[in-house]
């Protein structure tokens, strides 16, 4: 019997149309488009309509990857969302709204949330059911409404985040490559670098809560930049090595999409040639679990990923945690 492979074989992305230029911030708080660049890359960012949700927005790219995919709704076996946005803070998971959105009755769905890792985390859990052979067609979705939980008032963070969903259909083929290897980290010890403090079991709403403004994303950001440049290099290495391949192996690097002294750091200590790092933050900031799969929708639609091309994913964020996987893409 011939062994079974994951593939992509299908992929969509979803950016919601307001953009909001470093100008317009600089209005809101006490910040500069010159500032915004030099630190982070960034340029300006998508902010969801008022009726959008992490669900509408996943239901838009997946019904591109659907497409492309060739995949009826009817066909999915299974929802994967990657979220920290969820339309619902505690229930029920926004995948089973996608799965009912998209008229995918056959499937299961869940959410999954390793905030910017997150959609490393779907890719690697969903290529599982497609390699032990449960499932056909798995949906691995990245979506975020960040900019709903930043506090507007906070310099700090509210120039960092964007709003965006990607997505990815996965299926079984007998063609070798698709995912190669796979490192899933997580240090809990940073768990308050970057994280939201009310809202949960351990500090409940109340009307002190969102008097105290609990309910915003609150970030130690040198902590997160040292964590992530450390980190972004060690798990491609280690991904690299998992799959017997080197760094001179490599035809394109997707790392997430969070700040371009981050990537740039990492592109140094790899040793890498800027040109097969891929970014876009200049026109999204970081999207969280979305930016590494609309990041892989544009690499494919600039021509930069070709049959037997070599792909590094890296995600790194709150947890703190990280994912890297190494994909072989078949074509
Ligand atoms: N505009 C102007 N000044 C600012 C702003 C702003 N938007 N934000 C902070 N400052 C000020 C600070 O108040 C500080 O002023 P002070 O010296 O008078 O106290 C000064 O700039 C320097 O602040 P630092 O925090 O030391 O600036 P740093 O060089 O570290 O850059 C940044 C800040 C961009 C946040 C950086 O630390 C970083 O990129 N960290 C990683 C953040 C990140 O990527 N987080 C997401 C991870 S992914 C996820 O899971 C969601």
């Amino acid at each position: 019997m011939s062994q079974t492979f994951v593939r992509i074989g299908g992929w969509g992305k979803y950016l919601p149309d307001r953009v909001m230029p470093n100008s317009e911030l600089a209005e809101l708080v006490d910040t500069s488009d010159e500032w915004i660049r030099a630190r982070t890359g960034i340029g300006e960012r998508r902010i969801a309509a008022p009726e959008e949700t992490t669900c509408t927005l996943a239901v838009h790219a997946a019904r591109s990857a659907l497409q492309q995919a060739g995949v009826e709704p009817e066909e999915l076996d299974l929802v994967i969302v990657a979220t920290c946005t969820p339309d619902y803070s505690n229930m029920p998971a926004t995948a089973s709204l996608v799965q009912h959105a998209l008229g995918a009755p056959r499937a299961g769905a869940f959410d999954l949330n390793a905030v910017c890792s997150g959609f490393l985390y779907g890719l690697a859990t969903g290529s599982q059911f497609i390699l032990n052979g449960a499932y056909r067609s798995v949906l691995v979705i990245g979506a975020e409404v960040f900019t709903r939980i930043l506090d507007w008032q906070d310099r700090s963070t509210c120039v960092l985040f964007g709003d965006g969903a990607g997505a990815v259909v996965l299926q079984p083929t007998d063609q070798p490559g698709g995912l190669l290897s796979f490192v899933l980290g997580s240090d809990g010890a940073g768990a308050c670098s970057l994280f939201v403090p009310a809202g949960g079991s351990r500090q409940p709403a109340s009307a002190e809560t969102v008097a105290e403004r609990a309910h915003y994303v609150k970030m130690q950001g040198r902590d997160v930049f040292r964590f992530a440049t450390r980190v972004l290099p060690e798990s491609v290495k280690q991904a690299l090595e998992a799959a017997k391949l080197s760094t001179e192996d490599m035809d394109l690097l997707i790392p997430h999409q969070a700040n371009t002294r981050i990537i740039d750091a990492a592109v140094r200590r790899l040793k890498l040639s800027e040109s097969i790092v891929f970014s876009n933050v200049e026109r999204y900031g970081n999207t969280s679990a979305a930016s590494i799969p609309v990041a892989l929708c544009e690499a494919i639609e600039a021509g930069l990923v070709q049959a037997g091309s070599t792909i590094v994913m890296s995600g790194f964020g709150a947890g703190l945690s990280w994912g890297t996987a190494v994909w072989k893409w078949q074509g």
